[in-house]
């Protein structure tokens, strides 16, 4: 059984990493899984139903209930990029459980990636350390918690749209907290990654030196 290779694109939120997969997906033609999305749509599906996101076991159900139709339609609804929508998912990614729900899922689009792709990217935390330990490339993206902040509020609509800077980096700060220290699954780089920290490097050349690492691995 041929496998197809699995480019694996982790870091913190704001880091830039999922334009990089996006442009890297393009440049390959591989199929790409935002797999932040995945746990958004569990703390969404969890908003929507109006539960609170700290009952394991209600989270743990809405991750099972998880498949490609309601993943499609919570994955197409606006309010999955809110702040809200990343603080619940930040909370419910913590719990086994709920990883362990969407981890058939990626593993399965690494496999066999959709559209008979000849290859696939996936964006997240562990994509390196835990869903897909033997991607032949993987490369941990990061920027200081000010430039993530900085991004993260002009996508929000900064100023002119009421936006806190102090909020959003305060979020920040939270989210790489929780991100970071949780027991199962925390976000730090695989042993064989390649660390790319884009604080000073622009789209452009942050994918330039991403392709320059996939072109020497693959
Ligand atoms: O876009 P941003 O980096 O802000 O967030 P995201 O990638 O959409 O992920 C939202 C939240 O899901 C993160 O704060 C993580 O807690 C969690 N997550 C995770 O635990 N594992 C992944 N593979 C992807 C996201």
């Amino acid at each position: 059984m041929s496998t197809k290779p699995v480019i694996a694109i982790d870091g913190p939120a704001a880091s830039g990493k999922g334009t990089l997969a996006r442009r890297v997906a393009q440049a390959m033609g591989y199929a790409l899984l935002d797999t932040g999305a995945l746990y958004r749509a569990v703390g969404l599906s969890m908003i929507r139903a109006g539960q609170d996101v700290r009952d394991v076991e209600a989270a743990m159900a809405a991750a099972q209930a998880l498949d490609a139709d309601r993943i499609a339609e919570l994955t197409a609804d606006p309010a999955l990029r809110q702040d809200e929508t990343a603080q619940a998912a930040s909370i419910v990614s913590a719990y086994p459980g709920v990883r362990q729900a969407l981890l058939e899922f990626q593993r399965g689009f690494a496999a066999n990636p959709p559209g008979g792709a000849a290859g696939a990217v996936l964006d997240g935390r562990d994509i390196g350390t835990v869903i897909c330990p033997n991607a032949p490339v993987k490369l941990f993206i990061t920027a200081s918690v000010e430039v993530r902040a900085e991004r993260r509020f002009r996508e929000l609509g900064g100023d002119t749209a009421g936006v806190d800077f102090a909020a959003v980096l305060a979020d920040m700060r939270a989210r790489d907290e929780r991100d970071t220290t949780r027991a199962f699954a925390p976000l730090v780089p695989a042993e064989d990654a390649v660390v790319l920290d884009n604080s000073e490097l622009g789209p452009d050349a942050a994918f330039q030196a991403a392709m320059d690492v996939i072109r020497a691995k693959l």
